[in-house]
Parts: structure tokens; C-alpha cells; sequence
């Protein structure tokens, strides 16, 4: 099958490296005129490893036309523009593989909901994310990794499972919970900025277990707030995405959040970043949720004034630990 891929950066171009595998065609776009230029030359844009038959260009029409299957790969941040593009040039309806994580500070929305927004009815066949826990530096050297593909549309959801499974090192389940999926992926980067800063205040890993499970606890009351099933949270996309992220050196926000932690200042690490650090805009719209839903959120709001408000990391812990002291509840 045919397959395009909307974003040729770390994830992107895996992903695709993936399909290829798999036996499907793939066309990738990207903006970058120098990491489209690389792929073609078989080169992985990111990493500087060989990737194979993998083509890109940086015509969107090419890519429209190429196939009605999407993967949608840019970060968060730049996916309403980028789809507003898409719908421009649609002549069909298109079916979309979200594989971006995120929630959009101040509207709140998941990228299924900036989807619905941006994409007219008429062109949008479909809808799925396709998440959990996955380094891109470890997919493409083919390092064994299980996600979960969730769609409204059960036979969707199914289709993706299908076209990125294979027998040697991806495995894919489905989910109807589509909410609890995008939202447990979002929010799992706030608790890894958090995860590094602490690292890089000097914690150790008892502090890092701590963290891990009082935060999946706020990844739990955020997923409940936003509509989805308390379960998924303790899910691939959920747990299983917080435990790679909040404890390896391949995730930008846990070493967004070191760097922070060892004094760095918040806007030089973040302008230094070669990525996108996604994690800011989760704090940031987690915060915003707060407020609206009334939820509490203990690691989150003050990880929200260490990087919104300067607040010194030492009275950031000194904070949490002397919240009032009550017995240990799994809600
Ligand atoms: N890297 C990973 O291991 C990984 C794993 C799972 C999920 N993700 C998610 O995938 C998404 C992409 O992450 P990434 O690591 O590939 O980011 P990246 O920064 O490596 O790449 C993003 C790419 O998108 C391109 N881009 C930006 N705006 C665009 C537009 N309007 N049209 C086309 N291309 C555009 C950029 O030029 C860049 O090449 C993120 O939401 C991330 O959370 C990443």
C-alpha cells in the first residue's frame, strides 16, 4: 500500500523506515529542504544512519497525491498550520495516523479535536493515533518495541495495527479509547522535564521511582478530566510511555529538564534545543487544565513555576515535600 508521511524528522522518517519494512510505499514531506535532500540519499536526516527506498520531497501536492493515508509527524506545535495546508490541497477524503504527542496550550485540544477543526468534513475519512513507548533511536535499528493504535473507528484502528506490525520488532494493539491515548502520550513528557530536572538537581533514582508513580497518578486525574477511561493511563500509552521517557538519556524533554536542573537557565535550553521540547507546551496546557477542571495537580504546577516563573528547583521540592502529610490513595 501506498503511505504518506506528513513531518520527515527522527520520528517520521522511523516510521516510515518501518512501512518500508513492512512491504508498503512510502513518500515523506517535510519543509526541510536539507532533511528531505538526505533522505533521498538514503541517509536518515536525524541520525545519520542508512535507511532504505524510503523517497521525500517538499511538495505537499506530490504528497496528497501520492496516497490518501497520512502519517501525521510534525510536532504538536506547527500541526494546526500544517493541516490547514493539507485541507487546502485535498481533492479526497484522507485517512489520518497521528503519531504526534501533545495538547495545544490554551484551547486544550487533542490533535484528534485540531483534526476536526482544521480538515473539512468531506476530506476526512478517518482518524487514529499511534502511540506508547518508543524511542525513534531504537525503532530504527529494529530494537523491539509494542504500541497501541486508538481510533473511534474500530476498523481503523485495525488498519493501522495491520500496516505497522511486523514479526520481528513492532507490535501494535488497538484501543477505543482514543482520549485516554492522546492525553496519557501529551502529558507523559510534562512528568519527564520533571523526571530530568530532578536528575540534574542531583536526585537519585528513589526519587526518580517517587516520581513515576505519584505521576502517573496526575496522568490518571488529567485523562479522567479530559473524557477518557482511567485504565489506559496504567496502559502502554500511559505508564509504559512514562517509565521510557522520565528515565533515558534519548528523551529531549528528560534532558531538557537535566539541563534545567543542573541551573542552566529555562530559555537558553529551550533555544538550544535542536527539537522540539514538547513537554514545555504539556506543563503549560496541564496547568490550564487545573485551573479549568479544578484538578490537582502537585508535581505538575510546581514543575509550572519552575519553567514559567523562575521558581528555584530547591524550593520547587522543598514545596512538594511539605505538602500537608495524608495516607496514600491510588485516585
Ligand atoms: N522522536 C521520537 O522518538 C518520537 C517517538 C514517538 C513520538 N514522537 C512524536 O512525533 C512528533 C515528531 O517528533 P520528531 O521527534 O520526529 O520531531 P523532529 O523535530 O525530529 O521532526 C519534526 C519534523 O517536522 C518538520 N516540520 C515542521 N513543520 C512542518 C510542516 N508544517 N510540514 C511538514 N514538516 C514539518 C520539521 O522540519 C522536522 O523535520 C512529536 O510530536 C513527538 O512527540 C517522537
Amino acid at each position: 500500500m501506498k503511505i504518506s508521511v506528513i513531518g520527515g524528522g527522527s520520528w517520521g522518517t522511523t516510521l516510515a523506515q518501518v512501512l518500508e519494512d513492512n512491504g508498503h510505499e512510502t513518500l515523506v514531506y517535510d519543509i526541510n529542504k536539507e532533511g528531505v535532500d538526505k533522505i533521498n540519499k538514503g541517509i536518515h536526516p536525524f541520525f545519520d544512519l542508512p535507511i532504505e527506498k524510503i523517497k521525500a520531497t517538499t511538495s505537499l501536492e506530490e504528497t496528497l497525491n501520492f496516497s490518501d493515508h497520512l502519517v501525521l509527524a510534525v510536532p504538536t506545535k506547527f500541526m494546526r498550520q500544517s493541516l490547514s495546508d493539507i485541507n487546502k490541497l485535498s481533492f479526497r477524503k484522507n485517512y489520518f495516523i497521528n503519531v504526534s504527542k501533545g495538547i495545544e496550550p490554551n484551547t486544550l485540544k487533542r490533535v484528534s479535536e485540531i483534526v476536526k477543526d482544521e480538515i473539512s468534513k468531506e476530506f476526512l475519512g478517518a482518524y487514529a493515533v499511534l502511540t506508547g513507548p518508543s524511542h525513534a533511536e531504537e525503532v530504527i535499528l529494529r530494537k523491539l518495541t509494542v504500541l497501541t493504535a486508538a481510533s473511534e473507528t474500530s476498523w481503523f484502528a485495525q488498519t493501522v495495527q495491520k500496516l505497522f506490525s511486523n514479526r520481528t520488532y513492532l507490535r501494535i494493539y488497538t484501543s477505543d479509547d482514543l482520549i485516554g491515548c492522546e492525553v496519557g502520550g501529551a502529558i507523559k513528557n510534562a512528568i519527564a522535564i520533571v523526571s530530568g530536572i530532578m536528575t540534574g538537581f542531583g536526585l537519585g533514582e528513589n526519587a526518580r521511582a517517587a516520581l513515576i508513580t505519584r505521576g502517573i497518578l496526575e496522568i490518571v486525574r488529567v485523562v479522567s478530566a479530559m473524557g477518557g477511561k482511567k485504565e489506559t493511563a496504567f496502559g502502554l500509552t500511559g505508564i509504559g510511555d512514562l517509565i521510557v521517557t522520565a528515565s533515558s538519556n534519548n528523551s529531549r524533554n528528560f534532558n531538557a529538564g537535566l539541563k534545567i536542573g543542573q541551573g542552566i537557565p529555562v530559555d537558553q535550553v529551550l533555544a538550544e534545543s535542536r527539537m522540539v521540547v514538547e513537554g514545555v507546551r504539556a506543563i503549560q496546557a496541564a496547568k490550564d487544565l487545573c485551573i479549568k477542571e479544578g484538578i490537582e495537580l502537585p508535581i505538575i504546577e510546581v514543575a509550572y513555576d519552575v519553567i514559567f516563573n523562575q521558581l528555584p528547583v530547591k524550593d520547587a521540592i522543598t514545596l512538594l515535600l511539605t505538602r500537608e502529610l495524608k495516607a496514600e490513595t491510588l485516585e
